[in-house]
């Protein structure tokens, strides 16, 4: 396990540029399954979970070129619609495979997906769906064989919403010639990302951006050259950093809509920022008040946005609350927090109450998963002395060379790797 020695308590400065969206990049390179023509996706993240990604694809039978965070991939050879089960099990956004697969063969045999532990995280909204498509699945254990005709003008109401399952739906409809509606879509930028990506390769979809989606796919989908959105988590976790640490930081590469309900409640929690076209200038000084903040689908304040949130709020005058309302395992970074000096009480799975402003202190934390990984950071770069942050490597999974770019911003951070025996 690899781990971060951080010490904190100083101000970065600099510019920084954000990554293009993991959760953007992952269903496109699924997608590029629907056709055989070579696809150029740009300002695709070098990040674990895409690495997982490409070699399950590789494994698929693609042919990838990939470097300067330029995709060149080709699936004409691609002859299997079994994508490696270990891999699978890796991360959650593998289970988008299933809907491409079907497109492709009109077959799939797919093991559980994996992912962040930060809840249940079932399924059966996507299978529901498949099923109300027509396709036919089995279930053994943790695998699912699932066999599904082009689907012919089906009305699809999904049962709840959800981001993975829209997308899958989508994919499943991509290369029927009838039109197929889908209702109650997710509308986050992710979503309207793969829309734009299928509608390049020849996939005509009515109502991106709505919860009522119209596809018409066909047999032979054509080549597309891409660019990945930038990572509005990523953009929102540096913002809350700068904030933190009292530093004046220009954060580069944003999309700055995508953000407007995060902007507005780091805005009434008192971060200055001035907002340029595709960057914002976050800088001191910052008088920190508490908010309430409650999660919600797109455009509301999104889940992955919260445990960053909670660091900020540590530093703000006042009771501040967050109400989780996704995710029933989300809160669990809060423990580690609290290790650091943060005052937070937790009412119930989904609600925390958090008392500020306290001072961190560096300690010993645990990297809980993706999210809460950012987090820890965050908080060891705000709090006074030195942290040793454990399993760093669920940080890796969704952001690019996180350490490497922190440092060129000031931070002091080292990295210790697992063959460099125990660390200090
Ligand atoms: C995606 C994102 C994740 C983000 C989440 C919510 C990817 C790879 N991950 O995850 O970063 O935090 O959206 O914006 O894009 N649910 C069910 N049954 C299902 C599917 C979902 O009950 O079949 C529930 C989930 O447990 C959760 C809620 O629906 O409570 C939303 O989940 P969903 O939008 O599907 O999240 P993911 O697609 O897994």
């Amino acid at each position: 396990m690899a781990k971060f020695i951080i010490k904190g308590g100083k101000p970065l400065k600099g510019e920084i540029s954000v990554s293009g969206a993991k959760n953007a990049a992952l269903p496109i390179i699924a997608a590029t399954l629907l056709t055989n023509e070579e696809c150029t996706i740009t300002n695709v993240p070098e990040i674990g979970d895409v690495e997982v990604m490409l070699k399950i694809m590789k494994k698929l039978g693609a042919q990838i070129d990939f470097s300067n965070h330029t995709l060149k991939i080709c699936n004409k050879n691609v002859k299997s619609w079994k994508p490696d089960v270990s891999l699978v099990g890796q991360m959650r956004a593998s289970v988008v495979l299933i809907g491409a697969l079907l497109a492709r063969f009109g077959k799939a045999e797919v093991h559980y997906p994996g992912g962040c532990l930060i809840g249940a995280r079932p399924i059966d909204i996507h299978i529901e769906a498949l099923a109300n498509l027509g396709a036919k699945i089995k279930t053994k254990g943790k695998n699912y064989s699932i066999s599904l005709k082009p689907p012919r003008n089906k009305e699809i109401i999904l049962k709840g919403v959800s981001v993975t399952a829209t997308e899958n739906l989508i994919l499943a409809c991509s290369k029927s010639p009838y039109t197929n509606e889908i209702r109650l879509a997710a509308v986050e930028p992710e979503v309207e990302d793969l829309i734009s990506f299928l509608q390049k390769i020849g996939v005509r979809i009515k109502g991106r951006g709505t919860h009522n989606l119209l596809i018409k796919g066909k047999q032979k989908l054509g080549r597309a050259s891409h660019k990945i959105i930038p990572d509005r988590i990523e953009a929102a976790t540096l913002m809350i950093l700068a904030a933190v640490t009292k530093s004046r930081l220009k954060i580069k590469n944003i999309n700055p809509e995508h953000l407007d309900v995060f902007i507005a409640k780091i805005q009434e929690a008192g971060v200055s920022l001035k907002q340029g076209d595709d960057y914002f200038i976050i800088g001191p000084p910052h008088k920190l008040k508490a908010i309430n903040i409650k999660t919600d689908a797109y455009p509301g304040f999104a889940t992955d946005f919260q445990a960053p949130m909670a660091v900020l709020l540590t530093q703000a005058e006042g009771i501040s609350t967050i109400f989780e309302t996704i995710f029933e395992n989300r809160l669990g970074y809060i423990k580690e927090l609290t290790k650091m000096g943060a005052q937070a009480k937790l009412k119930d799975l989904h609600r925390v109450e958090i008392i500020g402003p306290t001072k961190l202190v560096g300690t010993q934390i645990n990297s809980l998963d993706l999210r809460a990984g950012a987090t820890v950071i965050i908080a060891a770069l705000c709090a006074e002395g030195i942290s040793e942050i454990s399993n760093v490597e669920t940080v890796d999974r969704g952001y690019e060379e996180f350490d490497k770019r922190l440092i060129a911003l000031g931070a002091d951070i080292k990295r210790i790797n697992n063959s460099q025996g125990k660390g200090e």
